[in-house]
C-alpha cells in the first residue's frame, strides 16, 4: 500500500504536497522501499507453504507439545484444539508452530477474512505501525481512526439511515454500547427481546442476553430478556409461511402486551452465527420489524459474524432492510468493532467513551478491509461470495452421495432441513444427524486431518466453516473436503 492510500487521496489523483511532517514521513520513497522490502521477505516465505502437511519433525512436535502444556499452564485449561499459530501463512493455509500446515476454514471465528501473511495487509500493517501511538483513544486519536469510521458509515449510508459511529476494540464491547444508546433513548425502558439462540458476546449482561444457559453460569441475572422464536423453515414449511409468521407476530404482541412501553430494543441477528448460520426470509423480519416500530422498540442489528460475508456486504442490504435498522453493530473481518447509529439515536454526551478505541495497525489494516470489500466483485446473486457458496454445498452434497450414511436428516434433535446451509461465506454443514458429541469429535477429527473448522448451532449443531473467502480460490475446495472425508472417517 502507498503512502497516498493511507489518507484521503485528492480528487485530482496527484499526490499532495505534505501538509505534516507525518505525511511527509508516509511520502518517503524509503520507507516505500522498506515496506517493499519486507513484504516480499514475507511473501518469500509464504509462498513456500503450498498444502497441508505435518510437523517438520518429531523433535518440533515434541516441542510444540511441551509448549502447549506449558499455554494450557498458563490459562489455567487446555487448549480447545492443539493450535499455537507460527505466525506465517499462504491464503488459506496457515502454519503451525510444529511445522505443521493446515486449511484455515475458520479463520479466528471470522476475523482473518483476507487469509494469512496477505502482502496488501502486511503492507497496510506496516504503515500502520508508523503511527507515534500504538492505541488510540476517545479522548485522543489520529486521522486513521476517523478515516475508519468515515469508509465504514459511507458504506452503511448506501442502503441504510445509520449516520453516526463508535469504535471499539470488541464485538462485545459494540454491543454493550449499542444496549446503551437503546437504553438511553426508550428510557426508562429496561428489558430487551431478542432471539432463540442469539450469540452477543462475554459481558456480564451480553452472557445474559445470548441464549446459551453454559455461559452464564454463576452469573447474577440483571437484564430482563424475552425471547422469541428465530425463522423455523421446517415449521413455516408444516404450518404454512403466513400462519407461521402471523404466529411469532402475536408472540410478540404478547410480550408488548404484557410489558407496555418497557421493551428498549429487539435485537436481530439476521443471520444467526453460534446459533447456527441461521437466516429467515425478508418478510418473517418486516413483519417483526413493523411491529417495533409501531411499539417504539428500537431495531438494533447484530452483524459482528455476518458483515462482509454475505451476498451484500451489509446482511440488512441483501435483505432490503437497511431503512428499519435503528442500530448496528460490526466487528471480526473489520479488525476494529463499531456500534453504528441513526441521527435520532446519536446518544448524550458522556454516554459513550473509553481510553482505547483501536489501535494504529488494525484502523490501518480494517480501512483496507473495507476498501477491499467495496472494490471487488465479491457481491450480488451471481457474485463471488454466492458462487464459493454454492461450490461448497457442492461439495457436501458429493461427499454426502459417497457416504449417505454419515447425512442422516434426523438425529437427536430431530428432523431438520437440510445437510448444509448458511449464506455467502457463513457455511455450514450437518454430519451425523447434528449430534453433539459427533460433531465435536468431527472438529476435532478434521483439524487432525488438516482442516480447521468450529461448531454451530445449539442442537442440531453444524460444522461451521467461516473461510478467507476474500483470496480463497474454488478450486481448492476438493483438497479441503478430501481433508474433511479422512476426518468424518475417523469420527463413527
Ligand atoms: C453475532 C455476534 N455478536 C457478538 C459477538 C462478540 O464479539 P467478540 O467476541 O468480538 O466480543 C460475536 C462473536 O462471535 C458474534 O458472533
Amino acid at each position: 500500500m502507498n503512502a497516498a492510500a493511507t489518507k484521503h487521496p485528492p480528487a485530482s489523483g496527484h499526490a499532495p504536497a505534505p501538509a505534516t511532517l507525518a505525511d511527509d514521513l508516509h511520502a518517503s520513497p524509503l520507507v516505500a522501499q522498506a515496506v517493499d522490502t519486507i513484504v516480499k521477505e514475507v511473501r518469500a516465505r509464504s509462498a513456500r507453504i503450498t498444502d497441508v502437511r505435518g510437523p517438520a519433525s518429531p523433535a518440533a512436535r515434541q516441542t510444540y507439545e511441551d509448549y502447549m502444556k506449558r499455554c494450557a499452564d498458563l490459562r489455567g485449561r487446555a487448549l480447545l484444539y492443539p493450535y499455537i499459530g507460527s505466525g506465517l501463512g499462504h491464503g488459506a493455509l496457515v502454519e503451525l508452530m510444529d511445522g505443521s500446515v493446515k486449511w484455515d476454514m475458520i479463520c479466528g471465528i471470522g476475523v482473518h477474512f483476507f487469509g494469512h501473511s496477505d502482502p496488501d495487509l502486511t503492507a497496510a500493517a506496516l504503515r500502520g505501525a508508523l503511527g507515534d501511538t500504538v492505541m488510540q483513544g476517545n479522548l485522543q486519536a489520529n486521522g486513521d481512526a476517523y478515516r475508519f469510521m468515515d469508509l465504514l458509515l459511507k458504506a452503511a449510508g448506501r442502503s441504510s439511515r445509520l449516520k453516526h459511529a463508535y469504535l471499539s476494540t470488541s464485538g462485545c464491547m459494540a454491543n454493550e454500547n449499542a444496549l446503551k444508546v437503546c437504553y438511553q433513548k426508550h428510557a426508562p425502558a429496561s428489558r430487551v427481546i431478542a432471539f432463540k439462540d442469539c450469540f452477543m458476546g462475554r459481558s456480564v449482561t451480553m452472557s445474559q442476553i445470548g441464549d446459551a444457559a453454559a455461559n452464564r453460569i454463576g452469573l447474577p441475572l440483571s437484564t430482563q430478556v424475552d425471547y422469541m422464536p428465530f425463522y423455523d423453515p421446517v415449521a413455516a414449511a408444516r404450518m404454512g409461511q403466513g400462519r407461521y409468521i402471523d404466529m411469532c407476530v402475536s408472540h410478540l404482541r404478547q410480550y408488548i402486551e404484557r410489558y407496555p412501553r418497557q421493551h428498549a430494543c429487539f435485537i436481530f441477528e439476521l443471520v444467526q452465527g453460534e446459533g447456527g448460520f441461521n437466516t429467515a426470509p425478508r418478510e418473517y423480519f418486516t413483519a417483526l420489524m413493523d411491529v417495533c416500530k409501531a411499539s417504539g422498540i428500537a431495531v438494533w442489528d447484530d452483524e459482528i459474524q455476518s458483515f462482509g460475508r454475505t451476498t451484500s456486504m451489509f446482511a440488512y442490504e441483501a435483505l432490503d432492510l437497511g431503512d428499519y435498522v435503528d442500530v448496528f453493530c460490526v466487528g471480526k473481518m473489520t479488525q476494529v468493532c463499531a456500534t453504528l447509529y441513526t441521527a435520532e439515536y446519536n446518544p448524550g454526551p458522556g454516554l459513550l467513551s473509553g481510553t482505547f478505541i483501536g489501535g494504529s495497525v488494525p484502523f490501518a489494516v480494517g480501512s483496507r478491509v473495507l476498501e477491499r470489500l467495496g472494490a471487488s466483485d465479491f457481491y450480488g446473486p451471481e457474485g463471488r461470495f454466492a458462487r464459493q457458496h454454492r461450490a461448497f454445498c457442492d461439495q457436501v452434497r458429493a461427499l454426502a452421495a459417497r457416504r449417505p450414511e454419515w447425512f442422516p436428516r434426523t438425529g437427536p434433535c430431530g428432523e431438520f432441513a437440510d445437510i448444509v446451509g448458511g449464506v455467502g461465506g457463513m457455511m455450514r454443514f450437518t454430519p451425523f444427524g447434528g449430534d453433539k458429541d459427533k460433531v465435536m469429535k468431527a472438529c476435532k477429527a478434521l483439524f487432525d486431518e488438516g482442516v480447521i473448522v468450529f461448531y454451530c448451532g445449539h442442537g442440531p449443531y453444524h460444522v461451521r466453516m467461516l473461510p478467507p473467502l476474500g483470496v480463497f480460490d474454488e478450486r481448492d475446495w476438493p483438497r479441503v473436503f478430501a481433508c474433511v472425508e479422512r476426518g468424518l472417517a475417523k469420527v463413527l
